[in-house]
């Protein structure tokens, strides 16, 4: 949405001098780079869609710690995107969607108010050898500041009241290390409860909700058959900037039948939980 709502702006400001590059980390969601390329076509923008999954999914394989995590999607992104603004000719300038709480949030503890708690991707400025300079048109905004800049823009509420999700996406929602397998469990079970948010009309009222595949295996039973399989939690919370949030209180209803889906039609998972835990003292994502 922060990228979203950076391009339309400065697709107003320069047009087609605007190059937006739409990079697939292998670690969105279930079908999102597809359906986000296709609506930033139908919106105009002068978008090129590039799959680096591959890329990505190799440089973190065997990578368990959250911060090295989070370095390495860094710094492939930063090579990805050298590789592409290398094709723009006379490219000048780099945009990025940065809000402020990404800011703060991944200040050092020598250089600024707040201990790093989390070092967001993009934040932190280019290497040198990049020779571009960063235009970042939201820096100042939290995100409910950005959702009405969007508005005010005529962008669609679909895109307008999406979620967060974090740009290290199920790097940081894995508990340890990161294999294609772990992904395409964790974005099943992401959609099953997303879409299950969606159609109980619970989705607008959640700020952000997501699943964290847990790094432990327990004993189930399927059938008359012992199961040792995965467990997920789930985790929706209320917030504002997300600087601090509450589990939301989300009906037992819900919870039964997305429990009994996801358990039911992902192979690997036997056992999920709910998160009810509040920010602080816990933190939303759980890396
Ligand atoms: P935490 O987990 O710090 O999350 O309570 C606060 C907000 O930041 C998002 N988040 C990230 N976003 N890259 C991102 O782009 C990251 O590495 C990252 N870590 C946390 C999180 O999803 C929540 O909205």
């Amino acid at each position: 949405m922060d990228s979203s709502v950076a391009a339309v702006l400065l697709n107003k400001a320069i047009g087609d001098n605007l190059h937006c590059i739409f990079v697939n980390n292998g670690l969105l969601r279930k079908n999102e780079f597809d359906d986000v390329l296709h609506q930033y076509k139908d919106m105009g923008l002068n978008v090129k869609g590039v799959d680096a999954s591959a890329r990505f999914l190799d440089a973190l394989e065997g990578e368990s710690d959250p911060e090295k995590k989070r370095k390495t999607i860094g710094r492939v992104f930063i090579e990805v995107f050298d590789d592409e603004a290398h094709k723009v000719e006379n490219a000048k300038w780099l945009a990025q969607g940065t809000i402020y709480p990404d800011v703060i949030e991944s200040v050092s503890a020598t250089g600024g108010p707040s201990a790093t708690i989390k070092s967001h991707h993009n934040v932190g400025g280019l290497p040198d050898f990049m020779k571009l300079k960063v235009v970042e048109p939201l820096k100042m905004l939290f995100k409910d500041e950005v959702r009405r800049v969007g508005k005010s823009m005529g962008l669609e509420p679909n895109l307008l009241g999406r979620h967060p999700f974090p740009g290290s996406g199920p790097a940081i929602r894995i508990l340890g290390d990161i294999t294609r397998e772990k992904v395409a469990i964790l974005q099943e079970v992401d959609h099953i409860f997303i879409q299950g948010l969606k159609d109980w009309g619970l989705y607008d009222q959640v700020w952000q909700a997501g699943a964290m595949l847990l790094p432990v295996n327990s004993v189930g039973v399927m059938g008359d058959e012992r199961t040792y399989e995965k467990c997920v939690a789930l985790r929706a919370v209320e917030s504002t900037d997300g600087m601090t949030a509450d589990w939301v209180n989300l009906p037992y209803e819900f919870l039964q039948k997305t429990s009994n889906d996801i358990i039911n039609k992902v192979p690997g998972v036997n056992r999920v939980v709910y998160d009810i835990s509040s920010k602080p003292p816990a933190t939303i994502e759980w890396e």
